[in-house]
Order: structure tokens, then sequence, then C-alpha cells
């Protein structure tokens, strides 16, 4: 049985006439029949004081029909909305929110964002940012199964909106307009996506969501902004539609094409677009989409450590990490790794527990470098390795970049373990393996010194006839070790190191034997990691627990 659509009508800025737009609505419906919902986007409430308020807030008058609205664009009007996580401001008026998804019962799927962009911090009341933009895409677009939503809700038009469509009038939309916005709507894939503030009535021409040839199909998007509520002009600020929710249609009728749809306005092949920061160009947009505009972040990060190259050609390109030859259990991208153990990503905020996925994407769009994961039966429940996202195989061929960010993650850690009352001890072992390891243990500090550890290293390294040699305490391996030589170093929480270039026959479990001996941690049945198996459940909940313990100590969510 097909599906009834739904009966809806968007609306353009209220601007505190209330009473026009009810009135309107009333007529619309007794002479085509009731909508189901009345979306508003722009400034609902007006600059000016004003007393037709006052009637729809105690109940006098009252809202015809169930009424959406979004949040202040000005100083002026923030008072209208206190509670940022929306709330019913009369009958059947409600504020959706600062943003976020309203799913309705029939399935309809509306993503909202209120106020207008900002770029600068703090962020005002009534204005949105990157982190927010980055976030609602974090929440919606990362399984692998998104294809869209329904309808996006912004007060300001997306920037370049205009490009390839039929004319906008007199709004230039190469100067005008949020990019963030732009953005959010390239990801998002809306079926309807609505804006206002401009006091003008605009559809443009449908674009679509795809490449043509390389991709196969998908819905196009249709955008509409409308005018301001009793414009003199007469503009259109009401505008009504049907629709049946996406994930009730099968897909060929989701993606039959429009016959006048065009290029997508915000995919750039015009040099002109892609000069906005927001809006990357080609080559920078990788298969996903997941174009956040932290480009500015790592930038600003860049330029404080004295690193930034200006003869670069494209110095905030991000750089695509080392990809494996073959298939890799720690490589991010692939297949194989075991996204349950991942406890945090490297310089990104907004990673929502259940989207550890698409990191390929994430973190060539972010240049992210490393990521924490609990070790697979670790000595302890604590136990974590620091990997590279890309295909490293040891220290000794990281990029600076990369570097930079495991001497963050283990300076971060140092500072967690403490806390709790524990030291870290880290090793690695280039021999037998693919991908960089850096593995720390947490030792309690009521169990042994640091040169207790150092002890058992040395005297049970000799037991073996293994030669573990003391280096410098601020020598890096790269200067002692030769690209491709195999090597097993410990860094001791004082930063001492002890190395041991491996010839042959190195004991694999060499570096937890000894974490686990008597003379540490006392768990010597647990010196092979394959006897530490659990289930996975019990996996998924020591990683959940340690990510959320580990939260207020997250670099990554430093600004
Ligand atoms: C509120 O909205 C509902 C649903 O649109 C409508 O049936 C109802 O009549 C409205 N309330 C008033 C007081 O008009
Ligand atoms: C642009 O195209 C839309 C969709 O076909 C149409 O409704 C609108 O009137 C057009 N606008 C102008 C200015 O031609
Ligand atoms: C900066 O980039 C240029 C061109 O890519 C390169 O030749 C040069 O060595 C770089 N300089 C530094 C200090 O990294
Ligand atoms: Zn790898």
């Amino acid at each position: 049985m097909a599906q009834k659509p739904l009966r809806l009508l968007a609306c353009g800025d209220v601007e505190g006439k209330f009473d026009v737009l009810f009135t309107r609505v009333r007529a619309i419906q007794k002479k085509s029949g009731n909508f189901d919902l009345l979306l508003c986007v722009g400034n609902f409430f007006g600059s000016t004081p004003d007393d037709e308020w006052e009637a729809y807030k105690t109940g006098i008058k009252k809202a015809p029909i169930q009424t959406f609205i979004l949040g202040p664009n000005n100083q002026e009007t923030l008072k209208y909305f206190q509670d940022a996580d929306g709330c019913e401001l009369a009958e059947n008026i409600t504020y959706l929110g600062h943003k976020g998804v309203f799913t309705g019962t029939s399935g309809l799927q509306i993503v909202y964002l209120s106020g207008t962009e900002s770029l600068n911090e703090p962020v005002p009341g009534y204005s949105f940012s990157s982190k927010d933009v980055s976030s609602l895409k974090m929440m919606l677009c990362s399984t692998p199964q998104f294809k869209g939503v329904d309808i996006l809700l912004t007060s300001p038009w997306p920037k370049y909106v205009g490009n390839f469509g039929n004319s906008s009038g007199e709004v230039d939309t190469k100067k005008c307009g949020s990019a963030l916005v732009s953005s959010l709507a390239t990801d998002l894939k809306p079926r309807y996506h609505f804006a206002a503030l401009e006091k003008t009535y605009y559809e443009r021409l449908p674009y679509r969501n795809h490449i043509i040839l390389q991709e196969s199909a998908q819905h196009a998007t249709r955008f509409i902004a409308l005018a301001n509520v009793g414009n003199p002009e007469k503009k259109k600020y009401l505008y009504a539609f049907s629709i049946v929710p996406m994930k009730l249609m099968d897909t060929a009728e989701l993606i039959k094409q429009p016959p006048d749809v065009t290029e997508n306005p915000y995919r750039k092949s015009g040099k002109e677009a892609s000069i906005g920061r927001q809006i990357p160009a080609p080559e920078e947009e990788s298969a996903c989409q997941f174009f956040f505009d932290l480009n500015e972040k790592q930038g600003r990060k860049r330029s404080s450590t004295g690193r930034d190259n200006k003869s670069s050609p494209h110095p905030k390109q991000p750089r695509k990490p080392p990809q494996p030859p073959g298939p890799c259990w720690f490589c991010l991208a692939s297949p194989e790794v075991e996204k349950h153990l991942v406890v945090n990503i490297g310089t990104n905020a907004f990673l929502p527990e259940e989207s550890y996925m698409r990191y390929s994407c994430l973190s060539s769009m972010l240049s992210l470098q490393c990521y924490l994961a609990l070790a697979k039966g670790g000595l302890s429940d604590d136990h974590v390795l620091i990997l590279p996202i890309g295909h490293y195989q040891s220290v000794v061929e990281l990029s600076a970049e990369v570097v930079e960010e495991v001497e963050k993650y283990k300076a971060t850690l140092r500072r967690f373990f403490k806390s709790r009352g524990k030291r870290c001890i880290l090793f690695e072992r280039n021999y037998k393996s693919h991908h960089l390891q850096l593995q720390v243990i947490p030792v309690p500090l009521s169990c042994c010194t640091t040169d207790d550890i150092k002890d058992a290293f040395i005297t049970q390294a000799q037991e073996q006839q293994i030669e573990l040699l003391e280096i410098p305490e601020h020598s890096d391996i790269k200067q002692i070790a030769q690209p491709g030589a195999a090597y097993f170093y410990v860094e001791l929480d004082t930063g001492e190191k002890l190395f041991h270039r491996i010839k042959k026959n190195f004991p694999l479990q060499f570096g937890r034997e000894v974490l686990a001996s008597e003379a540490i941690l006392n768990i010597p049945d647990k010196s092979d990691w394959r006897q530490c198996q659990i289930s996975r459940e019990e996996e998924e909940n020591l990683a959940r627990c340690f990510r959320k313990e580990f939260e207020p100590f997250d670099f990554t969510l430093d600004d």
C-alpha cells in the first residue's frame, strides 16, 4: 500500500506578523484541506517589541497548525528562546532547538540549524559555528547507509546556491549566505532545503547530489528561499508541498531525476566558488565528503608550531595517510580493524561513540594522525595502544605531524594514568609487525618504582641474552635505528629509554613478559595476549569505560 504523503507548509521570516501568517494558513487550509506541519525559517520574532506575541503566549490566540520554528538570528530576539534544546513556546508553536534532527512518527527526517554563521569565538547565542555543522554531519552522515535527509531548515541561504542554477534575482549568492550551510547541505543531501533572511523568494532548479558518470544516481535537492510574511511586494513567503519520507520510498522512485535538474552548485568546477574557505576544491573532497572546515583549525595549529611552509603550493591540503599493501589489522581505514576497541581519535572533537567508521575519509579530511585503542588481550583493562591512522611500520618512518601527535598522546596518557595512581610504560617492537603499535601499559605507583621496572627489563634481557642499551633521554629512536632495521625499545615514565637492535629470533612477547613478571605486575600467566582474550561484549564495555574516563583529559577536545 502506498504511503500517504505528508502535506507541509514552509514559511519565510515571520518577523512578528503572527496574525497575518495564521490568517493566511487558516484560509489555505479551509480552501485546500489541512496540512500536517508548518515549518518556519528565518526570523520568527520581530526585532521591535510587539504585542501580538503576548496573545499567543498566553493562549488567547492559537496557531491553527503544528508550527516548528528555528531559533534567533540576532541579539534582540534572543530573549524569546530560553531553552537552547528547544521547547514549546506557545500552544502549537515549537522551537526546534539550536541544531538537531527531528524525526516524525511518519519517519520524516527534518534537520535544523538555528541562527546565522559565526566564524569568531565565542559564538554568540544566535549563531552557529563550524563545530555545530561538523557535529550535525557526524551525527547523520557517518553511517554507511546514509543517503540523505528529507528536509533541511536553515535561516541563512547557502553560499553559492545560485551556481549553475536559474537566476536568484537581486541576491548575489557568491557574496551572501553561509559557506557552512553550503557544506552542510552538500553532506546532508536534503530533498528540500528551506532558508530565508534575504526578503525574497527564490526557488532554485533542483540540483543533483551525485557526480554523473562517476556515482550512481541519488535523489535531487530542491532549494527554496522564502520572503518575509506580509511583504508589500507580495513575494511568496509560504510554500506548500507534499512529501513521502524517503525511508518509505523505493529507490527507483526516490532517485528519479527531474527533467530540469542541474549540476550541484556547491561542487566546484568554477574557480570562484572554491575561494570560500569552507568549500574545498574538488581534489580535496573525498568520496564521502567529510569536508569539515577544521582545515582552519589545523592551519592555526600549524602556524603555532612555526612549521608553516608558505612556499608550499597547497599548505592546507590534508595529506592522505599511507595505505597498506594488503589487509592490515591496525590501519583505521581497513575493514579488518576492530573498531569497537578504538577509544579515541586524534584532533577530532565531534566523534560520537556510534560512528567510529569511515575513518579513511575522516583522517584525510581532518588530517588526523593517530588513534588510541584498547589492546586486545591487554595486560590490564587500561592497557592501550597508540597507533598511527595511516600505514606506518615503525616510529622511525613517522612524519613530523604524526610524531607530534604521538607525543601529545603520550603526555596526555601520562597525566591520565597519574591521576589514577599509575605510571605508564611504553614499548614498541618493530619486528614481525607491519603496523606501528606503541604499547602503553599502566603500572600502579604502589607496585614498584621506575628503577625497579628498569632493573626488571635489564635483568630479564640479560637472562635471555638480549642486549638492552640505555639511550639518552631526549634522543630520538630515529637517530639510533636505521630505517627498516628491526628493534625493540621501552620508554619509562621518566623518559628514559632502553633499546635493543634485533638481529634475529627476538621473543615476541618479551615486553609483556617483563611487565607481567613477579617483579612488576605479578601476573605471569598473562604474558601471552592470547591467554587474556575476553568476549567482544566485555571488550566493548571496557572501551566504553575507558572513553568515558579519558574524556576529561582528551586533548583532542581542546580548542
Ligand atoms: C494545533 O494543531 C493541531 C494539529 O495541526 C490542530 O489540529 C489543532 O486544531 C491546533 N490547535 C488549535 C487551538 O488550533
Ligand atoms: C527557477 O526554477 C524553479 C524550478 O523550476 C522555478 O519554480 C522558478 O520560478 C525559477 N525561477 C526563476 C527566477 O526563473
Ligand atoms: C617548503 O616547501 C617547498 C616546496 O614544497 C620545499 O622546497 C621547501 O623545502 C619547504 N621548506 C621547508 C622549510 O619545509
Ligand atoms: Zn596498517
